[in-house]
């Protein structure tokens, strides 16, 4: 699978965007930008008036309040603009997100609260402290361009000096963009940890109240709650001082080319006069009052830059597993696996070759990895030596059918269960549901039972059963099963069982207890798993 690592940057913001929806928010920044402008020109303007001509005051009155009515609704407007863009960044972050996490391949366990996360806290710290500041800097930038305009113009030399100095504003930012992005970072772990708190906790809510043991967890909970409200209080502390330092540099700034003008007045240097100093102060403070600004979300904007990053997969690759022709002859061999768990041993030596439907039941003390070597030949697992081929190629994930104790079913019919939303026609469905004994056994209409989120409504059997008819659905000829029949009764086990060993298919069944009479009729073979290898027994 291609995989590739994206950072969110203008590039993706701009790419993200409708192009016609970017060019109406530059000019309403612009047009919304001129309020200070407005403010001057009529305060400017009062001076000229002719007070006793009606019609003079008439016109002057409608020009300010034009004016005034299209900045504002500028204003309004770009509020609309941003927020409808922001819409669309934002989805589009938390497809990304959630696409990404899906694919990541070095989870090992199934955990959602990292996808949970990114989806909610990490998006929306992104939107508030990313994109939301991406509009708004290109608003004072706005301001910083017009009033340099003015500022250049009154006093090249002096003007330049005031620009200069006032750059320094952002100094701070720039020194505390490691400590910004650190801290979110740290952040954003702590607000993972919590959702898996959360999630452990709400899974075993039936425990806890059985044992009484509220307490214990409730104080988990809430010194992780604290843990990650107390780093999102330091995140946004870290901003603020570098903020506050921002705003020295500013006063600084302010201060320091005033006294170089008025030693340039005193010393009759370039033509500089109070005047040039009165000008040049106002128009720098709306500069440096700008340049403030833009500072404070240009902190912002740095802060989030370690949590802006997502993968990005090939899908189409993927997203191809639906029928498949029955191949005739199927092989299996395992060579030399050998697995290391953080460089610790579990098994090496594993050999073992299956042909057709041959099937092999493999046992063997627990813990000894009998369900990390089915995730191995699964494709869920690399394992640490050795190789894997099935019909000749490399094994990989889509080569077979994990069938656990408790297999996946999610909210929906039993026919969204069985065809996961490709196309099936509705004959091959009923005759699946046949084949695996459940069409006489949810209820008048089988394939529009309504399975609950996580099946709670089917039995074990069952729900083992749909998983397999999900793999015979698609022919499948390699079908992996993992102690599917410890929770189920005497009489299940045998039904169970005895369909799968009737299957014309390769079965590598992982059990404890072994029916006898069924291994015999079958003619199955045993393997035990033990650190050295597969043994016959
Ligand atoms: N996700 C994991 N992370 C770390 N260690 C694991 C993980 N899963 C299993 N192990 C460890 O790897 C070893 C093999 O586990 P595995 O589940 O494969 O054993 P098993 O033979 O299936 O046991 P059982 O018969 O009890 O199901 C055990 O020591 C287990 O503690
Ligand atoms: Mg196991």
């Amino acid at each position: 699978m291609e995989e590739q690592q994206t950072h969110i940057d203008i590039k993706w913001v701009l790419s993200t965007i409708p192009n016609k929806l970017i060019l109406v928010i530059i000019i309403l920044s612009i047009t919304s930008s001129f309020e200070g402008a407005i403010n001057g020109y009529v305060l400017g303007q009062m001076t000229k008036i002719v007070f006793n001509n009606f019609e003079n005051v008439g016109h002057f009155l409608l020009m300010v309040a034009m004016a005034y009515l299209i900045t504002y609704t500028s204003a309004y407007l770009f509020l609309l603009t941003t927020q409808k863009a922001l819409q669309f960044l934002t989805q589009r972050l938390k497809y990304e997100f959630f696409i990404s996490d899906f694919f990541q391949t070095n989870h090992g366990n199934l955990d959602s609260s990292d996808v949970i996360n990114k989806v909610t806290n990490v998006s929306n710290q992104i939107q508030r402290q990313y994109f939301q500041p991406l509009f708004y800097i290109f608003q004072s930038l706005a301001t910083i361009v017009t009033t340099t305009f003015v500022i250049l113009e009154t006093n090249v030399f002096l003007g330049i000096i005031y620009i200069l100095i006032s750059a320094s504003s952002f100094l701070p930012s720039i020194i505390g963009k490691k400590q910004m992005n650190m801290k979110t970072d740290t952040w954003s772990v702590a607000n993972t940890k919590l959702v898996t708190i959360i999630k452990d906790i709400f899974q075993g809510k039936n425990e806890i109240k059985k044992f009484g043991v509220i307490n214990g967890f409730t104080k988990k909970f809430f010194h992780s709650l604290n843990t990650e409200e107390e780093n999102f209080f330091k995140l946004n502390r870290t901003q603020y001082t570098v903020q506050f330092i921002a705003w020295i540099c500013a006063v600084i700034s302010d201060v320091i080319p005033m006294g170089i003008g008025l030693i340039m007045v005193v010393n009759h240097i370039a033509g500089v006069e109070i005047s040039t100093i009165v000008t040049l102060s106002l128009s720098a403070d709306a500069v440096v009052g700008s340049v403030r600004e833009f500072a404070n979300y240009q902190t912002q904007i740095t802060s989030t830059s370690s949590i802006r990053t997502f993968m990005t997969y090939n899908i189409k690759k993927i997203g191809s597993n639906s029928f498949k022709e029955k191949t005739k002859n199927i092989s299996l061999y395992l060579k030399n696996i050998a697995f290391y768990r953080q460089k610790k041993l579990v098994f090496k030596d594993i050999n073992l070759e299956l042909n057709d439907d041959q099937k092999v039941i493999i046992t063997g003390d627990s813990g000894v990895g009998k369900s990390t070597l089915l995730q191995i030949i699964a494709g869920q697992l690399m394992p640490s030596k050795g190789g894997i081929l099935f019909n000749g190629h490399k094994i990989a994930i889509e080569d077979s059918v994990l069938i656990s104790q408790k297999p996946w079913l999610f909210e929906g019919t039993v026919k969204e269960n069985l065809t996961l939303y490709q196309d099936f026609p509705e004959s091959a469905l009923v005759q699946t549901l046949k084949d695996v004994r459940l069409w006489d056994e949810l209820g008048t209409d089988p394939l529009n039972y309504k399975i609950e989120s996580t099946g709670i409504n089917v039995s074990g059997g069952q729900a083992q059963r749909l998983a397999i008819a999900r793999g015979l659905l698609r022919n499948k000829q390699l079908f992996l099963l993992d102690e599917i029949t410890a929770s189920l009764d005497k009489e299940n086990a045998y039904k169970i069982r005895k369909l799968i060993y009737e299957l014309p298919v390769m079965v590598i069944e992982v059990a404890h207890n072994i029916d006898n009479e069924l291994v015999k009729n079958y003619s199955i073979r045993i393997n035990v798993l033990t650190k050295n290898g597969l043994k016959n027994e």
